[in-house]
Parts: C-alpha cells; structure tokens; sequence
C-alpha cells in the first residue's frame, strides 16, 4: 500500500482484497493483534464533528495496543494558529499515523505531502474511503460475494458516494446511483470507475429516477441530504431530495429481500423513514460496527505493514 491513505482510489484491487482478508481475522480474532500496535501513538485530528469516525478509531487503536490524541478544531486551529505543512511536520515527530477529517481536498493532500507519517483520509468533502470499504466489507459478510450484485445509492451524489464508486470499481460489483438533476456525483470520478469496472465486472449506471434505479436491489443505500458543510442549504436540498426518500414505496420496488444501509449518522423523516432503518433488513448498525474492524486492518497495512498479529 502507498503511505497514505487518501482515497479507495490510491488502492489496487489487490490491496482492497487483502484489507477485507485481515479485516475478517481482526473481527474474527482480535486477540491476535491486541498488541501489535503496542508503543504506536495515532493522531486524531477533525474539524468536523464525528461519532463513528473518531470512535472506532480511538477504541481500535487501543485494542491493536496503540494510543490516540483527539485534537478538535478548538486544539489545533488548524490554518489560523499554524499552517497545515508546520501540523504536519511537527505531529511526524511525535505520533506513528494522523488520521484527518476535514473539509477541503487540499488540505488533506497537504497534510499528507508534509507528514512523514501515514495519514489517512477520516472523510473530506470529496470522499470518504474509511465508509467505502467498511461497507463493502459489510456487503462481503452478508452475501459472501460481489460478483452479480446490484447496490443501488439514492440520494447526493457526495463523499461517501465518491467512495462508493471506488470500492465498488474495485471488486466487481454492480452500483446503481439515483440523483435529483445537479446532485450527480463528479462526473470525472463516474468516468474513471467506469473505466475500472469495465476491468473488474461493475456495471455502474446514473439515473434521475430512484423507483428506476432500485429495481432489482439487493442492496439499497442512502446518506444525508445535506452533509457536513451544507447546513445552510438544508431547506433547498430538502425540496430537491423530497421524491428521493429511502421508504416503503420505494423498498417495495426492489428484490424482496433488499438490505438496507446508511453510513449514519440518519436524519429519520428525511432521507429514511423510521420505518425502513428499523426494518429487519436494515443492516445499518453492523455497518457501523464493521467502520472498526476495517480501521484497524487499515491501521495495520499502514503502520505495522509487516506485522501478522501480535510481534512480542
Ligand atoms: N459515518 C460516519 O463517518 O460517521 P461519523 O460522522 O459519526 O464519524
Ligand atoms: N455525507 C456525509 C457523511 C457523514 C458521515 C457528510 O459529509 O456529512
């Protein structure tokens, strides 16, 4: 794996393979590498607000033996009380891996250039690749495959389906994206995974009609309307979204058996309805949970690279 972990892009299939691989032995047996980071010290640094993220990171460092440092917008004024590049340089000399969670591209890029350190991308407003490939991991476990699936995004077409475009790009599997007109995901990035999925077996297709793009779903999956950023244009993006809500009309449309799934945190009554989230299908809490084992295998790769658990 490169140094960093910027985006599902910077992986090759391989490489998202043997992640998922170490992913199931660290769910599986985690008492295997419950010292395997030991004397490692992670980097938390976020400037937007975070549950899952900061979380499973913090609690998965400590179970890989490892230490974490949250540093908030309120700690590190990031930009204003030093520039990202003097950040970076300094944080090198002292933790093992920064994980970032911001808002521009840029800035990512920038901490990564000037880190020594591996740093890994904890959501940008481009994209979210920790999500991506805890929800294919999650799509692994349930159905034991890719190939021949259909995992169909309603809604923004934003980070976390940025993400999704990648990691379905990568192991072959079938990826429906329903938009309002003008929310469409990058189109430079829908070329790109296009071209990968030609390589890998993903069809990926754009519509402007979810009832269209669920038919035959087996899984179906949704985020926010507005995401972390976008409060003021809440209002406005609800009138856009309000025939794209993930609800019984629509589930209805798919396979029978459709799972359901949100990266969270979910505004019910908007993008969901209570009704769906709770259902028996919806797999949204493994989700989450799966957000941990992925880390970890992540932390690994990046920080341990040799280590096949625990060293000592
Ligand atoms: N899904 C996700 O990244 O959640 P948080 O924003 O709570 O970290
Ligand atoms: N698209 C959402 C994802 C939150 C995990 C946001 O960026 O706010």
């Amino acid at each position: 794996m490169k140094k960093d972990l910027i985006g599902i892009k910077d992986l090759n299939s391989k490489e998202v393979e043997e992640l998922l691989e170490l992913t199931s032995e660290l769910k599986n047996d985690p008492a295997k590498f419950d010292r395997t980071l030991k004397g490692k010290s992670l980097a938390l640094i976020f400037e937007k607000p975070s549950n899952r993220t900061y979380v499973s990171f913090q609690v998965g460092m400590y179970e890989l033996g490892g230490n974490s440092i949250y540093l908030g917008p309120e700690h590190i004024k990031l930009g204003v009380r030093e520039s990202i590049p003097d950040i970076a340089r300094t944080l090198s000399r002292y933790v093992d891996g920064i994980v970032f969670r911001t808002f521009a591209q840029k800035s990512l890029l920038e901490m990564a250039k000037y880190s020594k350190v591996p740093v890994i991308n904890g959501l940008s407003d481009l994209t979210h690749p920790c999500q991506g490939l805890a929800d294919i991991y999650t799509i692994k476990e349930k159905f034991g495959k890719f190939k021949g699936l259909i995992l169909v995004y309603i809604g923004d077409g934003n980070n976390v389906c940025h993400s999704l475009l990648y990691a379905a790009s990568k192991v072959g599997l079938n990826l429906n994206i329903a938009t309002p007109k003008g929310y469409a995901p990058d189109p430079a990035i829908v070329e790109e995974t296009k071209k990968i999925g030609n390589k890998t077996g993903c069809r990926i297709k754009l519509f402007l009609n979810p009832q269209e793009a669920v038919k035959g779903a087996d899984v179906i999956y949704t985020d926010v309307w507005a995401s972390m950023g976008q409060e003021t244009e809440a209002k406005k993006r609800e009138k856009a979204f309000k025939d794209f809500q993930v609800n019984n009309g629509l589930v209805k449309k798919a396979f029978k058996n459709a799972l359901i799934m949100h990266c969270l945190p979910a505004h019910r009554g908007l993008e969901i309805t209570s009704e769906i989230m709770d259902s028996l299908n919806s797999i949204v809490f493994d989700q989450a949970e799966n957000r941990m084992h992925v880390q970890k295998a992540i932390l690994i790769k990046l920080l341990a690279p040799e280590a096949n658990g625990n060293e000592d």
